[in-house]
């Protein structure tokens, strides 16, 4: 259980989609924001929003950049204080087939996806741990983090995804007798711009998307908008955070996934189950 009012939460994509959804959330129950993201004119418009609500502090930072990241975390405590909510939450989608991806592309969405969430961990948690006044972390994973995929080309984003929520579960394990919770979000569809911004974010290595590939995404795209408000999703990881709860759906999407997964493990024990 913990109480978010009067706490600092700190998230990192937190000027669109999900993570400004929980930073709404965040905020309505009463916490001071830092909110971090590659996109600075997002974040302006944000920090005007939600500085009717709170104390908002935003910075532009790539949560690949450790040593931008130290720096920022001390500016944004200085500002608004010690963080004890720390939400890990930028990502980007995409990929390619298996054997077209390059140590590039890895280090592309590995970087952002895994390591962005390894550097959150490591500038935030010695200092919530150190001060000994609980706390709670947020790591955004995905459905993808938790079944096999459906649809090829997926390995990339799947990779890092599991290892967010093993992560996140061993994470727990350690931080659960000082009294700071982990939750994994691992959200179905949830109607944002990820994929018009993650084939922004490739123009960056020298494997942008195709055309081909870009058409391709159509199809994801009208998915994704039919999915769940990021607001609401906000509104899951408040709830989470305040009954400690390790993990969220958005919907029941990989439902029979995980029912499939779990029984082919079972089954695969020395003594078949
Ligand atoms: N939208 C979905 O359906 C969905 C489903 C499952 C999981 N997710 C996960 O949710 C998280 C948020 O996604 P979203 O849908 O809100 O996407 P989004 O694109 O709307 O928001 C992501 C934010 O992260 C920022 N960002 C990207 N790379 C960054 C970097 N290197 N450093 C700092 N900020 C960076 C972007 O600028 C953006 O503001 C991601 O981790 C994504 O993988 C999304």
């Amino acid at each position: 259980m913990t109480e978010i009012a009067g706490r600092t939460a700190f998230i990192t994509g937190g000027a669109n989609g999900i993570g400004l959804g929980i930073a709404r959330s965040l905020a309505g129950a009463g916490a001071r924001l830092a909110l971090v993201d590659l996109d600075a004119d997002a974040l302006s418009r944000v920090k005007e929003e939600l500085i009717a609500v709170t104390e908002v502090f935003t910075a532009v930072l790539d949560v690949r950049d450790r040593a931008a990241y130290a720096r920022i975390a001390d500016e944004a405590e200085a500002q608004v204080g010690p963080v004890s909510i720390l939400v890990n939450n930028a990502g980007v989608s995409g990929g390619a087939l298996a054997a077209k991806l390059t140590y590039e592309l890895w280090d592309w969405g590995i970087g952002i996806n895994l390591g962005g969430v390894i550097n959150g961990i490591q500038t935030f948690l010695p200092r919530i741990s150190e001060r000994k006044a609980g706390g709670h972390i947020v790591n955004t994973a995905s459905g993808a983090g938790l079944v096999p995929p459906v649809r090829e080309g997926s390995t990339l984003y799947t990779t890092a995804k599991y290892a967010v929520v093993g992560m996140s579960e061993a994470l727990g394990v350690d931080l659960e007798p000082q009294g700071i919770g982990v939750t994994v979000l691992c959200p179905g569809a949830v109607a944002t711009d990820i994929i018009d911004r993650a084939i922004a974010s490739r123009a960056e290595i020298s494997v942008p998307m195709t055309d081909e590939q870009i058409a391709k995404t159509e199809a994801m795209k009208t998915y994704l908008s039919n999915g769940m408000a990021p607001d609401l999703v906000g509104n899951l990881v408040r709830d989470a955070i305040r009954s400690n709860q390790t993990y969220i759906h958005t919907d029941l999407a990989v439902l029979s996934r995980i029912e499939a997964r779990t029984k082919a493990l079972l089954a695969a024990m020395p003594h078949g189950l």
